[in-house]
């Protein structure tokens, strides 16, 4: 184990326990007055995100890059970003987050590079790193990969003119796909996670994951050598690295997602895409429908590994695992503007989604929290930021975090014009507005109350590592399950209805216990042999841990 290690007694299923928080490292704070947030800013942070109770960082990518995807088209994997810090700095951040028992996780982008990248240049000219990446003399192979950038993109095939011939690309046509049935790439790539896990970073969000290889007559996703190369990366991990996490980014249905956990022999973690949309649809319908569906048809994962659960993130809202209809719902519900909308998603923050409304915020980080997995928070969700539709791409959810009241919200100290992004200045949702200090200072506000909740789901192991089970309910607008692991039995019931609701639940098999009242410890009637009833306040929620008399 590394120095950095030192501070953590061994856990390897700490993970499941953890509350995870995304930072865009650019957004987050500037620890140079040079206008970008970086590495020491985080570093300043640090007591904060402590304070919130947070226990693992998972940092956008903070490689050298041109920056054409957000640090997603990285040009050099063995060094930081020079606005953004050292290696050294980077060290630093790892050393002062462990101090505080907080881990940290960073993107790792093994699918593809930037166009930039010497790999690719190399490749270009016809040097021995030709084979590097995939080329093809016709652009009609692989015709059955979908395009995944619909709004900027018409083929996963550009033609380079140096090479005389077209190259490959999942994404951007600047981001060239890797080839990794070539052995050199896959030991390239193994050498990288080696560097940073040697520096004493916790783990990896690898992105993109279901796209490593490529196979005529296939949809080029979620290939079973893309599993075997996975694997190989686990096995990296287990031999040298313990306690570390590998996150699978893999934007799948259930039945193909869950392939990445393996046999608990792949990632550790895959985050939850299905489940998240209809979190949205649900309570926009008022009702409960489409999560029992989704949750009904999650396979179950091994013990070993936990999803990785999500409102919000640094992307669109995406809705490619969702039906036509139910994206058209989301599209008329969610992004009437269509500067909201990009590629098959919503690009919007969570505030303004669910109209800035506070018991909405309530429920739906309820409903994140009970669920089976481990909750990643996104940046200024937890004081309610707000977005800017008027940015291109996604850069409307990535502008600066809001600290304070005071010039460019306390983010930076350079001139306005130098800023990375404007800081949202509208009179809802600008840093006047909304801004950690006030909420600070402010004891009912969303971040104290979310401080407080995330507290109580760390009391509570159960939510990380128990079994979920949906509780039947007579009110289709109730969205009631229960979480058991050992003697905890925890039970969730959540009001998705803009009113008061009734409900009936049949808790026969709990006859004698006693529902607590898990927020304020207050006790409820025993649970006899006929239906319980409970009445929910609008958009209201309870949490129940069934304890004996
Ligand atoms: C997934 C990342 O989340 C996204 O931001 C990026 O644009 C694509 N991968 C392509 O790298």
């Amino acid at each position: 184990m590394t120095e950095a290690g030192q501070w953590f007694e061994s856990d390897p299923l700490w993970f499941k326990r953890a509350v995870f928080y995304e930072v865009h490292l650019r957004g987050f704070f500037d620890g140079n007055d040079d206008g970008s947030g970086d590495l020491r800013g985080l570093t300043d942070k640090l007591d904060y995100l402590q304070w919130l109770g947070i226990d693992c960082v998972w940092l956008l990518p903070m490689y050298p890059s041109p920056l054409r995807d957000g640090g997603y088209d990285i040009s050099d994997f063995f060094t930081v970003h020079p606005d953004y810090g050292t290696v050294d700095d980077f060290k630093a951040l790892i050393e002062a987050a462990h101090q505080r028992g907080i881990r940290v996780i960073a993107d790792l982008v093994v699918n593809h590079t930037s166009a930039d990248h010497p790999w690719f240049q190399e490749a270009r000219e016809g040097g021995p790193k030709r084979d590097w990446y995939v080329w093809s003399e016709t652009d009609d192979v692989y015709e059955e990969a979908r395009i995944i950038f619909l709004d900027t993109e018409v083929s996963n095939w550009t033609w380079d003119p140096l090479a005389s011939a077209y190259y490959w690309h999942r994404f951007f046509s600047h981001q060239p796909d890797l080839n990794y049935d070539n052995p050199e790439v896959q030991e390239a790539m193994l050498n990288v996670l080696r560097f940073w896990l040697d520096l004493g970073i916790d783990g990896f969000r690898l992105d993109a994951v279901p796209y490593l290889y490529e196979r005529e007559g296939t949809n080029c996703e979620n290939l079973p050598e893309t599993h075997a190369y996975l694997k190989r990366l686990r096995s990296e991990i287990d031999a040298g690295y313990p306690d570390r996490v590998l996150l699978a980014e893999a934007n799948q249905w259930p039945e193909d997602v869950v392939e990445y956990f393996g046999d608990g022999d792949e990632c550790h973690m895959a985050f939850q895409f299905p489940v998240m949309p209809r979190m949205f649809m649900a309570v926009r319908r008022e009702e409960a429908a489409p999560l029992y569906e989704i949750l009904e048809r999650t396979p179950s994962i091994p013990d070993s590994t936990q999803w990785g659960l999500f409102l919000r993130n640094h992307d669109e809202l995406t809705l490619e695992m969702v039906t036509d209809d139910e994206r058209d719902y989301m599209y008329e519900e969610y992004a009437k503007d269509p500067r909201m909308r990009l590629n098959l998603g919503i690009r919007r923050r969570l505030a303004p989604l669910l109209d800035g409304g506070r018991d909405e915020f309530e429920l739906m980080h309820a409903i994140l929290f009970s669920l089976p997995g481990s909750p990643v928070l996104y940046y200024g969700d937890e004081i309610g930021m707000g977005d800017n539709v008027y940015l291109g791409d996604r850069d409307g959810v990535r502008t600066p975090m809001q600290w304070t009241g005071d010039r460019n919200g306390g983010f930076s100290r350079a001139d306005f014009a130098a800023l990375y992004l404007p800081p949202l200045m509208d009179p809802v949702y600008g840093y006047q507005a909304v801004n950690v200090e006030a909420q600070l200072r402010t004891p009912t506000s969303f971040l104290r109350w979310l401080r407080r909740f995330i507290a109580l789901r760390k009391e509570h192991p159960v939510f990380g590592l128990g079994s979920y089970e949906p509780q039947a309910a007579d009110n289709p607008r109730i969205f009631a399950h229960v979480r058991r692991y050992e003697e905890d039995i925890v039970l969730c019931v959540h009001n998705l209805a803009r009113s008061a609701q009734p409900v009936q639940l049949n808790l026969e098999r709990f006859e004698g216990l006693i529902p607590e009242e898990m927020l304020g410890r207050t006790r409820f009637p025993r649970i006899g042999s006929l239906p319980y009833l409970l009445t929910l306040a609008p958009r209201g929620f309870y949490w129940f841990r069934l304890v004996q008399g």
